[in-house]
C-alpha cells in the first residue's frame, strides 16, 4: 500500500465529505418515486448541495485554483494554471430512479490537461485515485487496464444517447458493429465509472460521445496511470473539447477505434 499524497488526500476527503450528503439523499429516493411530486426537484438539490460541499472543501485546502462545475459553471481562480472539474453526481438518471451506480468525480487540470482524478462511488464505498506519474488505485490498491487481446473475449461499455442527446443513428450502427465482434457491451449510466472500470480492468474498453469534460476529466488520468489509452474518435487529444472518448488498453484501442470509424462512414 503506498502513502497517499497532499493533493489525493484533499481530493478524497472532499469526495467522502459530499458522499455522506448524497447517501443519506440516495435514502430517501425510495420514498420519493412513489409520491406525486416525484423525485427530480429533490435530486437536482442533492446534486447542488453536494457541488456546494465540494467547492467548499477544496477551496479551504487550495484557496487560488479555479472550478470549472457540472452546476455551477466556471470559477476563476487567480491560479490560472490549476482548476479543479467536478461532477458532484455522475450517473444523475441512475441516483433518480433508485439505481446504486453513481459517483463523485473531481479533477484537478493542471495547465491545460487532466493531472490528477479522484472517482468515488459511495454505495459501495469504492475509492479510484491516480495522479500523473504516481500510478492509478482503487481504494489504495494499484489498478491497471485488462490485459486482454482478443476482441472477441473482450467487455465494453458505452453510453447510449437519449432523448434531445446525441447521434442516434449512428450509434446504432456503432452498436452493431461493436456486438458482433464482442463478448459483450454494458450500459450502466456513469461515464465517469465507466472510465475507472476500464483503469480497474473490468471492461477492456469504453466509447462514448456527447460527453463534458466533468463526466471525464478524472477518468482520462485513472485509465492513463493504469497503463491504457485514451483519444477522441479520431485519436486525437481533444475529448475534453469535442466530448467522444475511446479509452482502452493498447491492444484492443486501436481495433475498437476502427470499428467505431468503419460504423461512421
Ligand atoms: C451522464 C452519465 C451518463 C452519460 C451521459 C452523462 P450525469 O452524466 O455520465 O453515463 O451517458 O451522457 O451526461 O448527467 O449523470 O452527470
Amino acid at each position: 500500500m503506498l502513502k497517499q499524497s497532499a493533493l489525493l488526500n484533499v481530493m478524497t476527503a472532499a469526495a467522502q465529505k459530499a458522499a455522506r450528503g448524497l447517501v443519506r439523499d440516495f435514502g430517501e429516493i425510495e420514498n420519493l418515486q412513489v409520491s406525486k411530486k416525484g423525485t427530480a426537484d429533490f435530486v437536482s438539490t442533492a446534486d447542488k448541495k453536494a457541488e456546494k460541499t465540494l467547492v467548499y472543501e477544496l477551496s479551504k485546502a487550495r484557496p487560488k485554483y479555479g472550478f470549472l462545475l457540472e452546476e455551477g459553471g466556471e470559477i476563476e481562480g487567480p491560479d490560472t494554471s490549476n482548476r479543479w472539474i467536478i461532477d458532484p453526481l455522475d450517473g444523475t438518471t441512475n441516483f433518480l430512479h433508485g439505481l446504486p451506480h453513481f459517483a463523485i468525480s473531481i479533477a484537478l487540470e493542471r495547465d491545460g490537461d487532466p493531472f490528477a482524478g479522484v472517482i468515488y462511488e459511495p454505495i459501495s464505498d469504492q475509492m479510484f485515485t491516480a495522479e500523473r506519474g504516481q500510478g492509478a488505485f482503487l481504494n489504495h490498491r494499484r489498478i491497471r487496464v485488462s490485459a486482454r487481446k482478443d476482441l472477441n473475449e473482450s467487455l465494453f461499455a458505452t453510453g447510449i444517447p437519449f432523448a434531445g442527446r446525441g447521434k442516434h443513428d449512428l450509434f446504432l450502427h456503432q452498436l452493431k458493429d461493436v456486438m458482433a465482434k464482442t463478448s459483450g457491451v454494458r450500459r450502466f449510466g456513469s461515464a465517469a465509472l465507466d472510465l475507472a472500470y476500464v483503469a480497474a480492468g473490468r471492461y477492456d474498453g469504453f466509447w462514448e460521445s456527447g460527453l463534458h469534460p466533468w463526466d471525464i476529466a478524472a477518468g482520462i488520468v485513472l485509465v492513463r496511470e493504469a497503463g491504457g489509452y485514451v483519444t477522441d474518435f479520431e485519436g486525437k487529444d481533444t475529448m475534453m473539447k469535442n466530448g467522444e472518448i475511446i479509452a482502452a488498453n493498447d491492444s484492443l484501442h486501436g481495433t475498437l477505434s476502427k470499428i467505431l470509424k468503419n460504423a461512421s462512414s
